[in-house]
């Protein structure tokens, strides 16, 4: 599939899915995606008062957590199914969440602007995932970091093996069940077998000028890489000087 026809079949497939997104994945990983965005966010070292932008936010779980934990968060997100969704969230549980409509290969945020850089189980779906991930690295401000949670790549053969299948048989079926589709899962399952092995992905970081560090979690059935933008530290008194609302996220430099 080129980009260009990448692009459009995401668009479609995740309106289609979007109803039932979030139980595909609570049942799929025997709950477990939720412990690996609390993992993301609590090694991601975030803290209150950081700016965060949750890129490809779906449904908003990630953003979510980030704003019930540290005060505030901005997701962005180029379908307004998954985005309805999520403000539907943020609405009943009253969080202060930006919601923007738009491309993460071309963010509509200025250089610099927030602390960390949140995107998970979403890098296997972009059109072009260097872009995507320099323009990440490019809104981060100096020092900060950008958390990518993805789909795992088990080190063990057997376990690798196992978690294959199981994508392809267990978890199309359970995506059938609950949607009555079969293509989307087969697209999930085929994007995770063939998406980048760890060092390829660490190699692509390094190339942005980040130092990665690569976390498997639950025996590599999920990948977290911490990618920290080299240059200088935030300024102490910016990162500690408490709420910042959430759409105004212009640099705290002068
Ligand atoms: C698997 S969902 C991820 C949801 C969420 N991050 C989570 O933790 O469950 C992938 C999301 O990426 C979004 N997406 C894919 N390509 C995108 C792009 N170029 N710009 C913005 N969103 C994109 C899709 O619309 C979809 O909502």
């Amino acid at each position: 599939m080129t980009p260009e026809e990448k692009r459009p079949f995401v668009q479609r497939l995740f309106s289609r899915i979007a109803p039932r997104y979030d139980w595909f994945n609570r049942l799929a990983s025997f709950g477990l995606d939720q412990r690996w965005r609390r993992a993301a966010v609590v090694r991601g070292g975030i803290a209150p008062g950081q700016r965060i932008l949750d890129v490809c936010t779906g449904t908003g779980d990630l953003a979510v957590l980030c704003a019930r934990r540290y005060g505030a968060a901005v997701g962005i997100d180029m379908n307004r199914e998954m985005l309805g969704r999520a403000r539907r969230k943020s609405r009943a549980k009253r969080l202060p969440i930006g919601w923007v409509q738009g491309d993460a290969e071309a963010l509509p945020f200025p250089s610099e602007t927030f602390d960390r850089v949140v995107i998970g189980f979403s890098t296997r779906n972009l059109s072009n995932l260097t872009q995507g991930l320099t323009d990440m690295v490019r809104v981060l401000r100096p020092g900060g970091q950008l958390l990518i949670l993805e789909t795992g790549y088990p080190s063990n053969p057997l376990l690798r093996v196992g978690y294959q299948l199981f994508l392809f048989t267990v978890a199309r079926l359970i995506g059938f069940l609950l949607t009555g589709r079969l293509w989307p899962f087969t697209y999930l399952a085929r994007s995770v077998k063939q998406f980048l092995t760890p060092p390829q992905m660490i190699d692509r970081l390094q190339r942005l000028d980040t130092q990665v560090e690569y976390v498997p979690l639950s025996h590599g059935l999920a990948s977290l890489y911490v990618a920290a933008k080299i240059g200088p530290k935030p300024d102490a008194d910016c990162a500690a000087d408490g709420q910042h609302s959430i759409l105004e996220v212009t640099s705290c430099r002068p």
